[in-house]
């Protein structure tokens, strides 16, 4: 129930309320082209699939501090107090259940509110006895868990992430190498609950909670909100391939205060952050393809915690490509962004379109919510799509695909017939 999370809920509750309006959520405001650019047949992503209304929206959450969803959010200075204050009953309710936490896969904070058991497996029990009161208290149909907790520290899938069984065995036994997102996807994927990972954490990004996935019929997505920098790379960088324009560097430094700012302090969980960061560039510019204008390419990403900043993130880019007969050039960028007003619509779209997905019967990845993530999950052996335009075009031909409409190819030849 940290920034994010309450930036998201918040903004819910206050458009319920006719408060706001969901700025950047293409469930909300975005549209979907069926039939012929002559059809003029242009209706709302909401109006086209069957979407939950926001009205039927209700909220739960875990957290290691023991603040309420009203005073979290006050405390993440990211919405106006006189708006929060608005908002109070509805948030006050919130209260956050005992997480499940471990200080060796996040080094910067501590809280009071933590669940202890003797092994894994019995808090992975207590998270589901959570998830199943939750649900019968507020009368819920379905589920959906997103995690935006914390970045956990950088690790990869080890022996005890190779199958389900190994897994089990691993929480009985408190193997050292299962994170507590770990704990929770395992909780929600036993019963059936679609996850989403926010963070850059391996958690569902190994071969045992996939199988789970795909046993229980789960959809699950992931990893890593595209927000700031790397939406702005996402952007930018397959324009500069597209007119083959090449590229010697991209530097991108970020200062920012929030308290994900001082997770990321610690090598461990920046190093998580690092690999989704810089993983894009590489994909999208294919320098094996185009050794001429990418293969000397030094990327480089810094994080730096400056606690005068709060939410509200500096990302400065300096980028040096080169054209015709090698000259150079240089682009700079200077985004002044708000982290969690940039992520709260992607939480919203990711669980109305996870609960979608699942009652279209989907489950296992979900690579058609590319367009969320800095680090798309796809199958093994898959490089993931990253250029956000043709994200775009997958995740609306996908749901033209659900609705049994045409695909939409671009081709366009039937116009000159
Ligand atoms: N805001 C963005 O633009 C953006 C973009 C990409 C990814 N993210 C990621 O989203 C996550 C949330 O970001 P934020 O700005 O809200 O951070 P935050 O620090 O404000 O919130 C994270 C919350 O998670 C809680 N937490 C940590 N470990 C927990 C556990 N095991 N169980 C329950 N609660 C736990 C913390 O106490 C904190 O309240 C971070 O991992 C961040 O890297 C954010």
């Amino acid at each position: 129930m940290g920034a994010v999370a309450t930036t998201f809920i918040a903004g819910v509750e206050a458009v319920k309320r006719g408060l706001g309006v969901p700025v950047g959520s293409l469930t909300q405001l975005g549209t979907v082209r069926l039939g012929k650019r002559t059809d003029n047949n242009t209706p709302k992503i909401k109006d086209f699939v069957p979407l939950t209304p926001l009205e039927c929206l209700t909220f739960g959450a875990w957290d290691i501090f023991e603040d309420n969803a009203y005073e979290a959010a006050v405390h993440a200075k990211v919405l106006e107090k006189s708006l929060l204050d608005q908002l109070k009953e509805p948030l006050s309710a919130i209260k956050p259940m005992k997480a499940v936490f471990d200080q060796t896969y996040i080094k910067r904070i501590d809280g009071p509110n933590v669940k202890s058991a003797p092994s894994k497996m019995d808090l992975a029990e207590a998270l589901m006895t959570d998830i199943q009161d939750f649900k019968r208290a507020n009368n819920c149909d379905r589920l959906v868990m997103i995690w935006c907790g914390s970045t956990e520290v950088f690790h990869r899938s080890g022996p005890v992430h190779q199958n389900l069984e190994t897994f089990e065995e691993g929480l009985r036994n408190n193997d050292a190498d299962i994170a507590p997102s770990q704990i929770y996807a395992y909780a929600a994927l036993k019963l059936g609950v679609p996850y989403a990972n926010g963070a850059p954490n391996l958690t569902t990004d190994t071969p045992a909670l996939l199988e789970l996935a795909r046993q229980n019929g789960v959809p699950v997505c992931g990893k890593d909100f595209k927000t700031g920098q790397t939406f702005m790379k996402t952007l930018l960088a397959p324009g500069f391939k597209a007119r083959m324009l090449g590229m010697s560097g991209w530097f991108s430094t970020n200062i920012l205060g929030n308290r994900d700012g001082e997770v990321l302090e610690d090598p461990g969980s920046f190093k998580s952050k690092e690999e989704t960061k810089l993983s894009v560039l590489e994909q999208i510019l294919q320098p094996n393809l185009y050794p001429e204008l990418y293969k000397d390419l030094y990327h480089a990403v810094r994080i730096n915690y400056y606690p005068p900043r709060g939410d509200s993130k500096e990302g400065w880019d300096n980028i040096d490509i080169f054209g015709w007969l090698g000259y150079p050039m240089q682009i700079k960028i200077d985004f002044l962004c708000r982290d969690s007003i940039l992520a709260a619509p992607l939480v919203l779209d990711l669980v109305l379109f996870l609960d979608l997905a699942q009652r279209s019967g989907m489950k296992g990845i979900q690579e058609w919510l590319s367009f969320y993530f800095k680090a798309p999950m796809t199958a093994p052996g898959l490089y993931p799509e990253h250029d956000i335009f043709i994200q775009l075009m997958k995740l609306k031909n996908t749901l033209r695909w659900m609705q049994g409409e045409d695909l939409i190819t671009h081709l366009g030849l039937e116009y000159y017939d």
